[in-house]
């Protein structure tokens, strides 16, 4: 297997992870896809990248299109992202859930694929700017993922600079301190008190039953199950059943939706479900 993909090889490579997830790979990511696909395509048995690419073609292919997707997507995330859906949800439609709820106040959140941990510290801070929410209820995030680099990652919660461009200012203010840094970077930490909330666990969404207990208020799972088939996308939505309380809310990615896979939620905002519920 030659180290690297020649030209028309990556364009092929490039093109149809276009087609499948819209992810625009630039050319400078030639040699880092290259490893990847080099080490994989090997250790599969192909013996040119070319025989690799006609195999994810195929039929057979589906699940190593699926690795090859998470492989590219892995790292996708950034601090307050759909920014308008959170601000409508931990706004608008959590408050009013909430006034319907008696005793203990107890509020559980989960985030299913939260990568380096932008998105459980993007809620956190919301839910502490929201001071009815932060300070009368018992509030917890539990955030897991697959990967357990950006799990290492999201829990030692300290980024670049760029990074945290799209931190409003006023939270960033708040909420992150200068840390200091190994290679002489601009980094900034998260603070305790938008920490405190939250657990980072293991979980593979892809392993059935999930060890949790619930119930939760709402699952966040953003930009994950897209690269997920059908079959198993609904089983993740039974136990994201299971697991949500009476008329608790599921948050997808803007661009997903549960038409056709599971009516047992009903719409209610931008990507965002609520478990329907005779009882409530
Ligand atoms: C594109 S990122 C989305 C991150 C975040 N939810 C967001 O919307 O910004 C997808 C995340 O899902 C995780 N993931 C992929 N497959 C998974 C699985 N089978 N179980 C749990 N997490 C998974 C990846 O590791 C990655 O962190």
């Amino acid at each position: 297997m030659p180290e690297l993909l020649n030209e028309k090889e990556f364009l092929l490579f490039k093109h149809l992870l276009g087609k499948k997830i819209g992810v625009r790979l630039r050319d400078e990511g030639r040699e880092s896809l290259s490893r990847k696909l080099g080490n994989r395509a090997s250790q599969l048995g192909f013996s040119s990248y070319i025989a690799y690419y006609r195999f994810i073609k195929s039929e057979k292919g589906e699940k190593e299109l699926a690795w090859l997707i998470n492989e590219v997507t892995i790292d996708e995330s950034h601090f307050f992202r759909a920014d308008r859906q959170l601000f409508w949800l931990v706004g608008e439609l959590l408050p009013a859930l909430m006034e319907k709820r008696s005793p203990p106040r107890r509020l559980r959140i989960w985030c299913a694929g939260c990568a380096r941990g932008q998105e459980p510290y993007t809620l956190s801070m919301m839910m502490l700017e929201n001071i009815r929410l932060s300070r009368a209820w018992d509030l917890k995030i539990l955030a897991t993922d697959v990967d357990m680099d950006s799990l290492k990652a999201a829990r030692r919660g300290t980024y670049p600079a760029e990074m945290l461009k799209s931190v409003p200012r006023p939270y960033f203010y708040r909420y992150f301190n200068p840390a200091a840094s190994r290679r002489g970077e601009n980094v900034y930490t998260v603070k305790n008190e938008v920490r405190q909330s939250i657990l980072f666990r293991k979980l593979n969404l892809l392993e059935f039953p999930y060890p949790l207990k619930g119930p939760m208020d709402i699952i966040f799972c953003r930009n994950v199950m897209i690269y997920f088939q059908l079959s198993d996308k609904k089983r993740i939505l039974e136990e994201f059943f299971r697991l949500l309380a009476p008329a608790g809310y599921l948050c997808l990615g803007i661009s997903e939706s549960l038409l056709g896979i599971d009516d047992r939620f009903q719409l209610v905002g931008q990507a965002i479900y609520q478990k329907k519920d005779k009882n409530f």
